[in-house]
């Protein structure tokens, strides 16, 4: 037995939780049947922090995140906190997480699988086999820029204002990360920004066209976000990696994934840069948001969630293998026809959100040849 990863579980608000507990189950499946074991820390975040404390993140689960050799995230946010100021809102907790263990590189996949193609709102045929990689900017860019605010100039005149900023060393480590996973992927970076209307624009792509230079083996695409978001719907296999900026990322991120026909399946990772021992700070979330409409129903889709849980396997902990099985035992669970309401269709077998992790702790047994 290994030594033990220490995890900070953030379940959050809504189905955070319930989909948590999937993992959970699965994590001590590893540690009963793998010899992998988690040390679990559980913390608040969000709404249910703000019930709590007073605010989306305390300073002591801030320093648990930073200590932690991972941090996974189920959702924030509900009708419940849409009035509290913006500094408190829920998804304030999240940004600070973001910003402060300086996670930069927010690896959002969109990928189909063959049993599903039917579930997108495209024609099968333009989605079966889909595999994109975005690559979202995830610490600075208009999120952050300073100066920001609403203000009442003296003539009377109100006004709000954001600012989108980037520095060279932002782009340069963010683009870095998504030719360095291309050459591990089939070798196409597509570059999105607004060269045409933007000064931050022009500048990605100056940087980019720099860095494309030091990968010949990568071939380097320069895309104005407007016609990527059209590009995604009309032709999303033409995408190999996509890297953005913060606010285009976003965006674009929620438009590849609904491809997939579900929120529900799609994953993500947060990645911070590298120290000296090759270890990086990171956070795995689901990109679906706290679905209040279904919260505690048992009706929530658990696997963006354990999607999210391989993709820490594998980032943090080198443990492929591991990740292989579980993504396995999602594929032959979802081929079985096992379907959460979100992704059932007629010919399905609508399954609560238990009933799915208890399939797939069946299958995993399966894989290892235990049943
Ligand atoms: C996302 C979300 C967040 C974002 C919200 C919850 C702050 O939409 O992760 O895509 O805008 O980054
Ligand atoms: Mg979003």
């Amino acid at each position: 037995m290994t030594a033990p990863k220490k995890i900070l579980l953030l379940p959050g608000d809504g189905i955070g939780p319930e989909v948590s507990r999937q993992v959970r189950r699965v994590m001590d499946w590893m540690a009963k049947r793998r010899s992998v074991s988690f040390e679990v820390k559980e913390g608040l975040v969000g709404g249910a922090s703000i019930d709590a404390h007073g605010t989306p993140l305390t300073d002591e689960t801030m320093a648990d995140a930073m200590a932690a050799d991972a941090v996974l995230f189920g959702a924030v946010g509900g009708p419940k906190w849409d009035e509290v100021a913006r500094h408190l809102r829920p998804e304030a907790g999240l940004l600070r997480l973001r910003k402060d263990m300086d996670l930069f590189a927010n690896l959002r996949p969109a990928f189909v699988y063959d049993s599903m193609a039917d579930a997108s709102s495209l024609k099968p045929d333009l989605v079966r086999g889909l595999d994109i990689l975005i690559v979202r900017e995830l610490t600075s860019g208009v999120y952050f820029g300073q100066p920001r605010g609403i203000e009442t100039l003296p003539t009377g005149v109100r006004r709000a204002i954001d600012t989108q900023l980037y520095t060279e060393i932002e782009v340069n480590r963010v683009v870095r990360v998504a030719f360095d996973l291309a050459t591990k992927r089939r070798n196409k970076v597509h570059s999105v920004e607004k060269a045409n209307v933007m000064e931050t624009g022009v500048f990605w792509r100056e940087i980019a066209t720099k860095i494309g230079k030091e990968y010949p083996s990568v071939e380097l695409q320069h895309m104005y976000a407007d016609n990527c978001a059209m590009q995604l719907v009309r032709n999303p296999k033409q995408f190999d990696v996509i890297v953005t900026d913060n606010l285009f990322g976003d965006i674009l991120s929620d438009c590849a994934a609904m491809l997939t026909g579900s929120l529900g399946m799609l994953p993500s990772a947060s990645l911070g840069a590298p120290d000296a021992s090759g270890r990086r700070k990171a956070l795995y979330e689901p990109v679906h948001g706290s679905a209040p409409d279904i919260a505690g129903q048992n009706v929530a889709n658990p696997l963006a969630m354990l999607l999210s849980f391989t993709m820490m396997l594998r980032w943090s902990f080198d443990l492929h293998e591991d990740a292989d099985l579980i993504e396995g035992a999602i594929k032959s669970v979802l081929a079985s026809g096992m379907r959460t309401a979100d992704i059932a269709s007629p010919g399905t077998a609508k399954v609560s959100t238990t009933t799915m992790g208890e399939m797939l702790l069946r299958e995993l047994d399966k894989a290892i040849g235990i049943i």
